[in-house]
């Protein structure tokens, strides 16, 4: 029998001697600082620390100021305003008999006033760096309005395209999400902690929330241990790896205990075995909320159970400031848990800089809609659209096209392209396509006529005209979606086709016969089937932020080739939910030949003539669009995989290449992919796992190796019992997506 060896993580220390010695000693005095303060605080104003305010809660704004006056408050969160700040920071400094700034919070989700494409939308980009540079952006505008907390980023993987929040994670993949959780991370809180841009960062929700049964937010989720160990906490461990400051606990009950006093989640994973040295902060009312699941009998009972589990900080309810006093001396919680709690608090705000300096200069906010800012903005938006669709190369457009007609509810929607979570941003400040593309056109070749005022318009009256509009022109574009309102918190949906009667519309304009574009503007995977068919080019652009029209505009153009690349698997219909890559073989694989579509199978066939596969009669076992997929106006020809050996052991690693050659007439991104299989497990193991990717240039005609090192560790799961990597055949790909590539195998001995 061959033995299984065991992973030991191996940390990096990336500091050098003279700068770990220096923010040694930092942390050091704050802690020292913090004893000091401990000393002096009051029960109650310990408890304030605690208490994060909505102002709403306080009632007025002047009970408000009493509260932070008084130490009842030590964090504030959708209360913003430069002066607002500076004046109730100053009551807190100046006016509190302890003199503890306050942190002040807020949704910086996809962008402040410069709003990015939503997250999963980033995610397309399968780009690090840009995400990084998006969420830095972010934060120096944010902070110039004195916000130093954000609640992001949101990295909740999910199998579910119904539930509202998948706009704002990363997708169905742990190796994706985590690369883009530290690099969001790693934008948010900047290169220093107290530099005054540097915002800190809230990994969230803790955890599980993403697989509520249904997709329906908030719903109950059950998730296995090697579910969550390997899928789930994958992004969180990143986050923290990557120096995030919070975390907040999710709405969810896991296994049935909710997230908010899950001590398998809080005490287990968190603090024992990541040595979490953070805040964690519960969602929106999720302490009281553990009565509504069933969990506790009363507020008291809640409060305990938070507490006790180690969340420090309870965000809009008061629970905490209500019946710590009393759970104090009935011995139910202790006073090391609150002194611990406040201490993790205090260190934030010290390592914030905001005891030195907690204001904001007026001069800040000149970042604000930088013109560099909205640069960004547009390449994230270029980045993130993927091309899934081109018959007949009908894009780009051709250079001399003399007319399009611009139809759809998502043409000319500037609140829409905005996307959910995005209290700041400013729809004036909005390009729309329509308005990008005149722009790039010059107005008198683009005929507009919406068709539908808004995506779940389904009146017909406007047809007419979008008709008319299209049978005047060389090529439709379709801008077709979902409202904002449509995806985002509590915005999840039974049925993912497109709303309203769009549907109808695109199968009256495919039939005038004209090439038919479709720009898909939502913030989920919908669910496409015949409109794919119908169209002759699809380009899913998601919610693109304020700078979506012209980051269209580039690529129907052609200035720019579509490189983004699927962060989800999209459904043929809601039906196949949930289909992720990453799937388990099952004991009855399909296969192409073993799947027979419903409408061909004869009246009063045999049973057995259907195959007993694992297929629907209706979808078969194959999405629409398979996970990592993505077109270009350019085609990259895959050859020559090579690996440095034929087997590694427990320490080895190997080298997995490629040669990738841009066969095309235009220079362009190409997002290379690496996936492993473990052939077999002491568990079943997934079909594929995405372990490494590469987002490379390269110019027409041009070819490059694309090299990968594949650790031993790197193959390592959680069976049940223990992480480790199990010896035995290994398969591994390079390709352009998920369902294709090079293949070669390996033995780990
Ligand atoms: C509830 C949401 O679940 C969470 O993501 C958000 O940060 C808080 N509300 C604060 O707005």
């Amino acid at each position: 029998m061959k033995m299984p060896f065991y992973f030991l993580p191996v940390a990096f220390l990336a500091c050098t001697t003279l700068s770990c010695v220096r923010t040694e000693n930092k942390a050091e005095s704050y802690e020292k600082k913090i004893d000091k303060l401990m000393a002096e605080m009051t029960l109650e104003e310990k408890i304030g620390q605690m208490s994060q305010i909505d102002p709403g809660m306080a009632g007025s704004p002047e009970r408000l100021k009493e509260m932070v006056r008084e130490g009842r408050c030590g964090s504030l969160l959708n209360f913003f305003g430069m002066e607002e700040v500076n004046e109730i920071q100053r009551i807190a400094m100046e006016e509190s008999r302890m003199h503890i700034p306050l942190l002040i919070g807020r949704d910086v989700i996809h962008g402040y006033k410069t709003v990015f494409p939503i997250p999963l939308g980033m995610a397309a980009t399968w780009n690090p760096d840009l995400v990084k540079k998006a969420f830095r952006i972010s934060a120096v505008e944010a902070s110039s309005m004195g916000i130093r907390w954000t609640f992001a980023p949101m990295i909740d993987i999910t199998w579910d395209p119904r539930w509202g929040r998948i706009a704002e994670g990363c997708g169905e993949d742990p190796f994706l999400a985590s690369a883009l959780a530290a690099a969001m991370v790693e934008g948010i809180q900047g290169d220093s902690l107290n530099d005054p841009t540097a915002l800190a960062a809230c990994a969230k929700h803790f955890a599980g929330y993403g697989f509520a049964e249904a997709g329906r937010d908030y719903n109950t989720t059950y998730i296995t241990e090697p579910v969550m160990r390997n899928v789930v906490l994958k992004p969180f461990k990143a986050a923290v790896d990557a120096g995030a400051q919070t975390i907040m606990t999710a709405f969810n009950d896991l296994n049935g205990v909710p997230a908010t006093a899950n001590e398998f989640l809080l005490k287990k994973v968190l603090n024992d075995e990541w040595n979490f040295q953070g805040m964690v902060v519960s969602d929106w009312g999720s302490v009281p909320e553990m009565i509504n699941h069933g969990y506790c009998r009363d507020e008291k009972d809640a409060a305990a159970k938070a507490i006790r589990a180690g969340v420090d900080m309870e965000m809009a309810t008061n629970t905490y400031s209500a019946n710590i006093e009393q759970l104090l001396e009935e011995g139910v919680v202790t006073e090391s848990m609150i002194n611990d709690a406040v201490r993790d608090i205090l260190r934030l705000k010290f390592r914030l800089g905001l005891f030195d300096n907690p204001y904001v200069r007026p001069e800040a906010q000149k970042v604000i809609l930088d013109e560099a800012h909205l640069e960004h903005a547009r390449q994230v938006a270029a980045q993130s659209a993927v091309l899934l669709k081109n018959s007949g190369q009908v894009l780009p457009l051709p250079a001399g096209i003399k007319s399009i007609a611009v139809i759809g509810p998502l043409a000319d929607a500037p609140r829409d392209q905005l996307g959910t979570w995005c209290f700041d941003g400013d729809p004036s400040r909005s390009v729309t396509p329509l308005e990008a593309l005149k722009n790039e056109l010059g107005p008198g070749r683009v005929h507009y006529a919406a068709g539908l005022e808004y995506s779940r318009d389904k009146r017909t009256e406007g047809f007419a005209a979008a008709l008319k509009a299209a049978n005047r022109v060389e090529v439709i574009v379709f801008f077709a979606g979902e409202e904002w309102i449509l995806s985002g918190e509590g915005q999840s949906r039974g049925e993912i086709s497109l709303p309203g009667a769009q549907t109808e519309l695109i199968r009256r304009l495919a039939a005038t016969g004209k090439p038919l574009v479709m720009v898909v503007m939502a913030g989920r995977p919908l669910a496409i089937e015949e409109e794919t068919r119908l169209a002759d080019a699809v380009l899913y652009a998601w919610h693109g932020g304020t700078m979506a029209g012209p980051a269209i505009a580039d690529l129907l153009t052609g200035k720019v080739s579509p490189s983004g690349k699927l962060p989800v698997t999209f459904v043929k219909g809601a039906g196949q939910i949930p289909f992720y890559y990453y799937r388990k073989n099952t004991g009855r694989p399909a296969s192409d030949e073993s799947w027979t579509p419903i409408d061909s199978i004869p009246v009063e066939n045999p049973q057995s003539s259907l195959g007993y596969r694992s297929f629907h009669l209706d979808y078969g076992y194959t999405p629409l669009f398979p996970f990592g997929y993505g077109l270009s106006y350019t085609q990259f020809e895959y050859t020559n995989l090579e690996l440095s050996g034929a087997s590694i052991d427990r320490n080895g690693s190997l080298t997995v290449r490629a040669t990738v050659e841009n066969t095309g007439d235009r220079d362009a991104h190409e997002v290379v992919q690496l996936y492993v299989r473990d052939r077999v497990g002491s568990i079943t193991r997934p079909v594929k796992e995405l372990k490494g990717f590469q987002r490379i240039l390269l110019k027409k005609g041009e070819k490059a190796v694309v090299e990968f090192t594949l650790g031993a560790a790197d193959l390592a799961f959680f069976n049940g019992k223990e992480t480790l990597v199990e010896p035995g055949e290994f398969d591994v790909w390079i390709g352009p997506d998920s369902s294709q590539g090079l293949h070669g195998e390996f033995i780990v001995q």
